[in-house]
């Protein structure tokens, strides 16, 4: 295991990832591991699946050959690996990031970092003495758009104080990953973490939630078999900051196609809407109570991968980057979506214990593809519309 202090801080060249899960989300993290591979900040040194044959997808979409296990310990104990990235179905991933912790490895876990609040929390815990980083997807805080909007909206109170927002993100659903249907995955954790990753960044943490959710689909056709859906496809999450503050979350695998913002914050100053998806933005528009008409922001950068993680978590073991993703934020996110849940269940408004400190966003940190790292004002181009 590697010092705790040498763990934390800039003292490697290179990280030596280790890869748990090869299925869908695989085939976007590996362009960027290539992309980091070709600028020598990363390895790949071993590979897990418990299907077999996904051993060849490392070839396919790595274009090498790794160590492969069925068994997710043979990459978390191997003393070569500093970083863990946990990519498998969402029931598995707090058990593996525990495990992966406990090595002392750095961790990346796709969302939710556990479908269970008591196995986050210790997730939160052991983040916090362990030698390794915890960065917990979704990564959307760190799209420059998300960045921009948030030092306009918070930092420098452009639209004053938003009131009420809303936040949309939905699909038709998975064709792949019968357990996207059953209890433990559904679209909450799916697609509203997101919205509820976003807003709560813009807004702070949430103090109650209600909820209305069930099953519109109950059945689908998944890896080529008809099969029964056994959780909610279909939710309006409704969230209560306090002070008479709201905002609402719509997601399901209910919904083909949009045309509508993905982020709309109204202020007592004025409106931000960020336009298209929240891991996918295209830029953000802004009007304001004392002056007529929109001001669109067009997209910084439209190559933005929404693994961007991965490049984050790198930076922050090689260059001591500042942490932006931090494992309190995802675990009130994770508590805001259990809970919501459980009042579209109970049909009970549901309180939400815990929170989180304000992420302390450092613009300069953040990549812009081809740009390398810079600030706000040369990433915005600006152009008005009215
Ligand atoms: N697919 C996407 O476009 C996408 C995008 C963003 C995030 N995600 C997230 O990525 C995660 C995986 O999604 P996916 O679509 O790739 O699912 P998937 O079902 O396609 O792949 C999951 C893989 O994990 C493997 N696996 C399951 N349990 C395991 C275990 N205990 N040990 C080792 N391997 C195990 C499965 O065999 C499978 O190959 C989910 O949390 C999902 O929310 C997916």
């Amino acid at each position: 295991m590697r010092d705790a202090t040498a763990a934390r801080t800039g003292s490697s060249s290179k990280v030596r990832l280790g890869i748990v899960g090869l299925g869908s989300v695989f085939e976007p993290y590996a362009a960027l591991i290539r992309d980091l591979r070709y600028s020598g900040r990363v390895e790949v040194v071993a590979a897990c699946d418990i299907v077999a044959g996904r051993a060849r997808r490392v070839r396919d979409f790595l274009h090498q050959d790794t160590a492969f296990s069925t068994d997710y310990a043979d990459v978390t104990e191997r003393d070569d690996v500093d970083a863990v990235l946990v990519l498998t179905a969402m029931p598995s991933h707090g058990e593996i990031a525990a495990a992966a912790l406990a090595a002392g490895k750095h961790v990346l876990v796709e969302k939710p970092m556990s479908i269970h609040l008591d196995e986050a929390a210790e997730l939160v815990a052991q983040a916090r003495t362990s030698p390794g980083l915890l960065v917990c997807a979704p990564h959307v805080v760190l799209s420059p758009t998300y960045q921009a909007l948030w030092k306009r909206v918070v930092d420098d109170g452009e639209i004053g104080t938003v009131l009420t927002a809303r936040a949309r993100y939905g699909w038709s659903g998975p064709t792949w990953g019968r357990w996207y249907y059953d209890t433990g995955g559904g679209p909450l954790f799916d697609l509203g973490v997101y919205n509820i990753t976003s807003l709560t960044g813009l807004m702070g943490p949430v103090r109650r939630v209600t909820a209305l959710a069930g099953t519109a689909i109950p059945e689908r056709e998944v890896d080529g078999e008809v099969i029964e859906v056994s959780d909610f496809d279909n939710y309006q999450v409704l969230l209560d900051f306090g002070d008479a503050h709201f905002a609402v979350v719509t997601t399901g695998f209910t919904m083909h196609e949009y045309r509508s913002p993905a982020i709309e914050l109204y202020g007592t100053g004025g409106v931000a809407q960020m336009l298209g998806d929240d891991w996918a933005p295209q830029g953000y528009e802004i009007v304001r109570a004392d002056t007529a008409g929109w001001t669109t922001y067009a997209e910084a950068d439209p190559a933005w991968p929404w693994t961007a993680g991965l490049r984050h978590l790198v930076d922050c073991v090689i260059d001591s980057e500042r942490l932006l993703i931090r494992p309190e934020h995802a675990y009130h996110c994770l508590e805001v979506m259990v809970k919501a849940r459980l009042a579209a269940v109970s049909g009970e408004t549901q309180a939400v214990s815990s929170t989180f400190d304000p992420v302390p966003y450092d613009p300069t940190a953040i990549y812009v593809q081809r740009g390398g790292k810079v600030g706000h004002d040369y990433r915005i181009r600006r152009h008005r519309d009215d």
